[in-house]
């Protein structure tokens, strides 16, 4: 579909040029990097330029909101990041699933820079590292469930300024309890369009018809069992999106006088009803789909 999903002007430069000085700027101070980024769209969700943002530094690659993405997919993702030789693991961070796994394999990361350190007469000095990830992927959920308490008492505090500051989370580990936001592939209009279904890109800024138009004919391709059990459409009314919509509309009663379909309340239907996890659990980016986006090198 050749339809802008949302005008790129949303995205200012600008913004850009902050979050790049922002990471380049810390980090000098990190050992670490963690990216994270969603788990039913691990490429979609992806910087483009983070690899050239994090330059030689060990980095771990985290799928999150696991609970929201097919299970078969996430173990394919892992492998397919193992075989790029990046460590991946998947976390549910609202439910706090798979953090100390994190914590675990950032510190194993982190060994040879301890070794380093060790050789050169440093003890006891922390492994720091930060998260980055573009908006909505769940990063303040994460840094808050890792620092616990202590991050929640500095956020609480009224009229407290909150500067950066580094957390401890487990015995050696500090985490920077700011993180790095990216901006997401804004260019490529299929990720924008998983973006907007799975909530990265606000609502108020994408245009509705077309993502929705998209994720029905995603359905129809990739998980036609999970759409016709959800809104029981006929071969006639499968014929098309269009038709499709029409036919979930009727069916739900979003009409206006007349016994005309209101579109734009079936389009939010099937965005709640996505949303709420009632058409399945879904992984939209497949490891051997073809990127829309090749990165510059
Ligand atoms: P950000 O800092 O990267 O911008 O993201 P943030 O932590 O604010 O999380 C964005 C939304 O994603 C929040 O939902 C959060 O609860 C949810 N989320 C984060 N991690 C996970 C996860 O692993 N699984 C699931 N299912 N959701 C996750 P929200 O609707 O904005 O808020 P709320 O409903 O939690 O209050």
């Amino acid at each position: 579909m050749s339809q802008e999903i949302f005008p790129v002007v949303q995205w200012f430069p600008g913004h850009m040029a902050k979050a790049t000085r922002m990471i380049t700027e810390h980090k000098k101070k990190v050992d670490v990097v963690i990216e994270l980024l969603d788990a039913r769209i691990p490429r979609s969700s992806a910087n483009p330029v983070i690899r050239e943002l994090v330059g030689d530094k060990p980095h771990v690659v985290i799928l999150n909101k696991c609970d929201l993405a097919n299970p078969k997919a996430t173990k394919e993702w892992i492998e397919f990041f193992k075989n790029d030789g990046i460590h991946a693991i998947a976390i549910d961070s609202k439910n706090g699933k798979g953090n100390k796994q994190l914590v675990k394999t950032v510190e194993s990361l982190a060994q040879p820079i301890i070794d380093r350190w060790l050789k050169k007469g440093i003890k006891g000095r922390t492994v720091r590292t930060m998260i980055l990830g573009i908006p909505n992927v769940g990063k303040s959920t994460l840094i808050n469930k890792l620092a616990g308490s202590a991050a929640t008492r500095t956020a609480n505090k009224p009229g407290h300024t909150r500067g950066q500051q580094w957390v401890k989370v487990g015995k050696n580990l500090e985490l920077l309890d700011t993180p790095g936001v990216l901006w997401p592939k804004f260019e490529d209009q299929r990720a924008a369009a998983r973006l907007a279904m799975t909530g990265a890109i606000s609502d108020d800024v994408y245009d509705l018809d077309s993502v929705i138009k998209q994720l029905l004919a995603y359905l129809e391709e990739h998980e036609p069992t999970l759409l016709h059990e959800r809104y029981k459409l006929t071969e006639e009314e499968r014929t098309s999106v269009d038709t499709m919509l029409e036919a979930i509309g009727r069916r739900r009663g979003c009409l206006v006088s007349g016994g005309v379909v209101d579109y734009d309340k079936v389009r939010r239907v099937i965005l709640t009803d996505y949303r709420n996890n009632k058409l399945g659990y879904i992984t939209f980016d497949g490891v051997d789909e073809e990127p829309y986006y090749v990165d510059e090198e």
